[in-house]
């Protein structure tokens, strides 16, 4: 019996590296995994392999930071309280002493970083707020928020150019699309709890045998 199965395994050891080495051969076409995928993708069949039935109906818009280029999603359309300037209709301290007006934006609390630090105008243009602001004034368009994220997160911000932190979106075949910060971090609360993932308890299977 023993036997037997020793002689499967040797077959099939053979079979998958003689299939390995044959691939191997075709890789060699190409000078590296980046030429075959730009070859691969052009036409697969004479089907072309593109990411953009996976963006489907998600509206995007290219960027370009460094030597990448790649879409991002729209966020504008997807806020519900933008316009900001249909309330706000005037300066904002203005509108801060309001006598009696409800706390408009009661359901917002910031829990990010310490509040000498942080609180609504370091992020939001007092004198234009239908933007945001850089921390030197600079206005910055809804839709480019990484923009301000990466002034202070350097280096997820370099990550996700690169595509190493965030998620990209379903596909690698091009064109790029990757989810942009505030479609996984909530601004005013941007920590997600830390999740371990589960463990194979070494231990319990000791005391099971
Ligand atoms: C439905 C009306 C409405 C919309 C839409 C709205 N705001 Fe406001 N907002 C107000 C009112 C009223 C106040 C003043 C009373 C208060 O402080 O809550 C205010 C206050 C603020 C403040 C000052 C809050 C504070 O605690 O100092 C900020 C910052 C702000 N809004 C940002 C925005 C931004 C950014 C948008 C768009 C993304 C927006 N608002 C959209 C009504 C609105
Ligand atoms: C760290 C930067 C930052 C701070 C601080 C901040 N915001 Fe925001 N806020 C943002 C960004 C970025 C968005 C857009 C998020 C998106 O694209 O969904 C936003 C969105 C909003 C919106 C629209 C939300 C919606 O879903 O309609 C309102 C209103 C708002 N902020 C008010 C405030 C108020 C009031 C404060 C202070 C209490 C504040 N923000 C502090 C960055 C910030
Ligand atoms: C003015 C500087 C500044 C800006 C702008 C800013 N942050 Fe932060 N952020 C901080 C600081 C300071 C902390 C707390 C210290 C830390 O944990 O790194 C923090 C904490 C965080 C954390 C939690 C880190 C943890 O330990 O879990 C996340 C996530 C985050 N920020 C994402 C964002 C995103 C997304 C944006 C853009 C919408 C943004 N930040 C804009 C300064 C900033
Ligand atoms: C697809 C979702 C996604 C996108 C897009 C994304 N992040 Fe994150 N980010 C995460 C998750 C999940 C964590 C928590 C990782 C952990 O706790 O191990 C995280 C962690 C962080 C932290 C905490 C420190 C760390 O590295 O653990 C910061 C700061 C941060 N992100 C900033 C950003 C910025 C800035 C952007 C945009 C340039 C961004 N993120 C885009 C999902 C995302």
């Amino acid at each position: 019996m023993k036997k037997n199965y020793h002689f499967i395994y040797i077959i099939c050891v053979l079979l998958i590296s003689s299939t390995i080495i044959s691939c191997k051969h075709k890789e060699d076409d190409y000078h590296n995994i980046k030429d075959a995928i730009d070859a691969k993708s052009k036409n697969y069949d004479g089907i072309s392999i593109s990411s953009e039935e996976f963006i489907g109906d998600i509206n995007t818009i290219e960027i370009t930071e460094g030597e990448h280029t790649f879409l991002i999603p729209e966020r504008k359309s997807q806020i519900k309280s933008y316009a900001c300037t249909e309330c706000h209709t005037k300066d904002l301290d203005q509108m801060q002493n309001l006598k009696d007006s409800k706390k408009a934006h009661w359901d917002i609390s910031i829990n990010h970083a310490d509040d000498k630090t942080m609180n609504c105008i370091t992020c939001h243009n007092a004198k234009k707020i239908d933007d945001l602001t850089s921390i030197t004034g600079t206005s910055i368009d809804f839709n480019n928020s990484y923009q301000l994220c990466s002034q202070c997160h350097t280096r997820q911000f370099e990550d996700w150019k690169g595509g190493a932190h965030g998620k990209i979106l379903e596909s690698w075949a091009p064109p790029r699309a990757s989810m942009t910060c505030v479609n996984c971090h909530n601004p005013h609360d941007p920590h997600f709890e830390t999740k371990w993932p589960d463990r194979f308890n070494t231990q319990k299977v000791k005391e099971r045998d």
